[in-house]
């Protein structure tokens, strides 16, 4: 009942002549796609991988956006910018950012409304690091980073979620698929008290961290493992589709 979502984070990779390149080869490999695919890509490759991605299954997402409409902040891109681009999607405090550019829950929380209120759909990330994991707060960590990142929210399912343990990204160290689909499950059962069931219930959740063409299908079979927010290997057309079709 949930659409899955495969989303590949290109980070700070492919300049635009590159990012075309390689959106027209991932073009053809996933038309067919059962899932929907979207490539989250640099704000300077926007302009011309949405002309690439146009009629085709392919959606267009960028990888932050700030939270005021317009005004004085040197080197921020508002929601307005990327819907004339017609971006679809917007990943918002991807733990790089929150390690390396001072993201907090409540900045994150003020992104995540301004995109909303302009239409786009926040992928929003959350998840622990492995000192957290070790000593037992992973619960605890995500408890705080939904109920604060996503105050004011009035139905999750607004939203998707990408999950993505710090400790498994970049790493080549994946979550087991057993331990993504209870750490998940532990997400959604937040979100029911929080919000509601039954949005709980609507809400896409994502695993991301060294997701892969050869661990796809074991993750995707999780019941609670709605898709994927892919780094590494969504830079390469074959392995990015490969995921897209985890199921074959
Ligand atoms: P990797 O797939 O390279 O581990 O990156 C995951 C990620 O951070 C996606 O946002």
């Amino acid at each position: 009942m949930r659409k899955p979502i495969i989303a590949g984070n290109w980070k700070m990779n492919n300049t635009a002549a590159q990012g075309v390149e390689l959106v027209n080869a991932i073009k053809p490999l996933v038309k067919d796609a059962q899932c929907d695919v979207v490539v989250c890509v640099p704000f300077t490759d926007i302009p011309a991988v949405s002309e690439a991605v146009k009629g085709s299954n392919v959606h267009l997402g960028a990888q932050n956006v700030h939270f005021a409409e317009k005004g004085a902040y040197t080197g921020e891109i508002s929601a307005a910018m990327l819907k004339e681009f017609g971006v679809e999607y917007v990943i918002i405090g991807h733990s790089e950012r929150r390690q390396y550019f001072g993201e907090t829950d409540e900045t994150v929380n003020k992104r995540m409304h301004a995109a909303l209120a302009a239409g786009l759909i926040p992928i929003v990330c959350v998840g622990e690091s492995l000192e957290e994991r070790e000593s037992g707060k992973t619960e605890s960590v995500l408890d705080v980073q939904i109920r604060e990142g996503l105050k004011g929210l009035d139905d999750v399912s607004k939203i998707v979620i990408a999950y993505e343990p710090v400790w498994a990204i970049g790493t080549g160290k994946t979550a087991t698929a057993e331990q993504a689909n209870e750490t998940i499950a532990f997400i959604r059962k937040t979100c029911a008290e929080v919000f509601c069931p039954k949005c709980a219930g609507k809400v896409r959740i994502q695993y991301g961290g060294s997701m892969n063409a050869k661990n796809c299908k074991e993750l995707m079979a999780m019941p609670e493992i709605d898709g994927g927010l892919i780094g590494g290997a969504s830079l390469k057309a074959e392995d990015f589709s490969a995921i897209v079709h985890y199921d074959r």
